[in-house]
């Protein structure tokens, strides 16, 4: 549990400052705080919904679930009977209630330097409305499902908020995933339409029976469009995340619960106040870009930056260029990011001035101590609390998280669990672990913002994240709690790498490389990653009489790239003959995994089948990408 006074030593603390105006004060005050949310959920989440505007009010119980499979059904409800839209309450509610019209909600930025624009919160919901009433002339209505393909420019925003106030479902696929990956996404949700991007130095295959431009519907458009009212538990969206049998799991998130949840998280891990600049450097396309570009900043009437570049170009200080040019006070970014902005040294940060951050924040993957002493030292001076928050695509917002004015950090650790998360660690029989412990991270009943399904699978989700261990949510992660309580993620504990924050199923990238003629099999394995924490080491046996060489590399990479997209594209690539496996078939990836990082001490390996194969597959090792 959480002790009651923070730790003393070996941390570090917020700034006097920063706490004077802070949310969430104290740790005595988050303390109070969390035990309320999770005694009376109720009271604490009908505190937040306050701030939103409600059709018609919730009839049932607040939060209403089943996390025990033995039990029947799992099932989670939040606010059932209440009827919302949350376009409406992002944009309409902030504009006519909170007089935000002309206040800025996005600064867009180009890759190209001096390539922007700004949006305001009233042009933003003109622009919602003209394309969700192009949308309704296209046919589509409540619960239809679309896809969205699209770089980050604000009609991806706008298409997003659009499918919202008619009440259809987005599924936004990352711009980064090939063409088949989309094909299978569009598929599985079933989309009637897909909305895109085309690059016009390109020779775009247009079929006007079928393709239509935006530009010239959206120009007859009317600017009125009323929102539909949404049921709480209708779906708002889909976003597919890796699963690992190697098929992508649609996650599935609803409108109230979810409402609530970005907004609260936003609101009291980042401790935002209205003359904050926030800028999160995610993509729209996973869920941080979802969460805390889209959503949350928007129902909390933030300005944000919405940067369609890279961090490196055209230079290394990019970043900090932005930060001063539009006065960031709150930033959020990846330990991939920080790592390869950390390989350049202090200067390019320097060179800026920084003055006005007061929050940094991390997501994505385990942060190394070394990173985080960087971000903390460097870009921060020593004066900006680092908020590491661990979540995933289907917690819809953080759930371990630090509460900058409230929480001692500790660098590297995710600290404690955010407001009606109840976080336990097990061991491998299920049992519940005290005190200082290490194992499977779960989390004990369910918060406003959690998945309720993998869309079309129900079963999928039951077992993916309830039948290891019944009457508990499943993260998949490894954890340990220290001995003043808390919590450090140590990574997944399944089939599933983090490639550049990045979640990539091993099955997938396998499934990919074996679709090639001249592969019989393949295992992937991740390997420790200076800058991207893990990369990708596969491991093929080709198929009798078929020689490896760079050709043939350079195709299976390419195979890769097209099955899946560049995100998944092989570092290294050995050749194995054969592979080892137990007598019954299976291969070992654990001792693959100490080959691929070179590591001689392989544990018990009294079940290999054939040993003479591990001295070669070390030979032939790949040292080099
Ligand atoms: O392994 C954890 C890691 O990212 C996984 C979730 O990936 P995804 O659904 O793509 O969402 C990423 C953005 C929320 C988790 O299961 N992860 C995420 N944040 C952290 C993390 N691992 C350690 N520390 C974090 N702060």
């Amino acid at each position: 549990m959480i002790p009651d006074k923070a730790p003393g030593e070996d941390v570090l603390h917020a700034s006097g400052d920063l706490k004077k105006e802070a949310h969430i004060p104290s740790f005595e005050k988050y303390k109070e705080l969390y035990i309320r949310s999770v005694e009376s959920p109720e009271e604490f989440w009908g505190d937040v919904a306050k701030d939103f505007f409600w059709k018609t009010k919730y009839t049932g119980k607040f939060l209403d679930y089943n996390f025990d499979v033995t039990k029947g059904e799992i099932f989670v409800k939040c606010m059932e009977g209440a009827t919302t839209n949350i376009c409406y309450n992002v944009l309409d509610r902030n504009i006519y209630e909170r007089k935000l019209g002309d206040k800025v909600a996005f600064y867009w930025l180009g890759n190209e330097p001096g390539d922007e624009k700004t949006v305001t919160y009233r042009e933003l919901l003109q622009q919602v409305c003209k394309f969700a009433n192009v949308l309704k002339s296209q046919g589509v209505k409540k619960g239809d499902r679309v896809s969205i393909y699209m770089p980050m420019v604000v009609e991806l925003v706008v298409a997003m908020l659009a499918c919202a106030r008619i009440g259809a479902v987005h599924s936004i696929v990352f711009a980064g995933f090939s063409a088949e990956s989309l094909c299978e996404r569009i598929m599985d949700s079933q989309c009637c339409i897909l909305i895109t991007a085309v690059i016009y130095s390109k020779c775009v295959p247009w079929n006007p029976e079928i393709d239509l431009c935006w530009h010239s519907l959206i120009g007859g458009a009317s600017e009125e469009c009323e929102p539909v009212w949404c049921d709480s538990e209708d779906p708002l969206f889909i976003l597919y995340t890796s699963g690992s049998t190697g098929k992508p799991k649609g996650v599935l998130h609803t409108v109230s619960g979810y409402m609530l949840y970005t907004a609260a998280t936003f609101k009291m891990v980042f401790d935002y106040h209205s003359d904050d600049v926030y800028w999160c450097t995610a993509d729209i396309g996973w869920i941080t870009g979802h969460s805390y570009i889209t959503y949350g900043p928007l129902a909390n009437g933030a300005t944000s930056v919405l940067f369609e570049g890279l961090p490196t170009y055209p230079d290394v200080s990019r970043m900090w260029e932005i930060v001063d040019k539009y006065h960031i006070s709150k930033f959020y970014t990846a330990p991939t990011a920080i790592r390869l902005l950390m390989k350049y040294g202090s200067e390019p940060v320097q060179k800026y001035k920084r003055s006005s951050l007061k929050i940094l924040g991390t997501v994505g993957e385990p942060i190394n101590p070394e990173a985080w002493q960087w971000y903390y030292s460097v870009v921060g001076e020593k004066r900006c609390p680092v908020v590491d928050t661990f979540w995933q695509t289907e917690t819809g917002g953080h759930v371990m998280t630090p509460l900058p004015a409230a929480t001692p950090m500790k660098p590297g650790s995710a600290t404690f669990p955010f407001f009606g998360v109840v976080p336990a660690i097990l061991n491998e029989s299920g049992e519940e672990l005290e005190g200082p412990s290490e194992g499977y991270l779960v989390f004990k009943q369910p918060w406003p913002g959690v998945m309720r399904t993998v869309y079309g699978n129900h079963e999928r989700f039951e077992t993916t994240y309830f039948k290891k261990f019944p009457g508990y949510y499943v993260t998949g992660d490894g954890c340990r709690r220290d001995k003043d309580g808390y919590y450090w993620i140590t990574g997944r504990i399944d089939d599933m790498l983090n490639v550049s924050g990045h979640l990539l199923s091993t099955a997938e990238v396998e499934s990919a490389l074996v679709e090639h003629e001249a592969v019989a099999e393949a295992a992937v394995v991740g390997r420790p990653h200076p800058v991207k924490g893990e990369s990708l080491y596969c491991f093929v046996t080709l198929n009798d009489g078929i020689n490896y060489n760079q050709k043939l590399e350079g195709e299976l990479k390419k195979q890769v790239r097209e099955k899946i997209g560049a995100i998944a594209t092989p570092d290294f690539i050995q050749n194995a003959p054969s592979l080892p496996k137990t007598r019954s078939g299976k291969i070992m990836r654990r001792v693959l995994r100490k080959i691929a990082c070179n590591e001689r001490d392989l544990g018990d390996v009294s079940t290999l089948a054939d040993s003479s194969v591990i001295e070669q597959l070390f030979e032939n090792r790949c040292c080099t990408a």
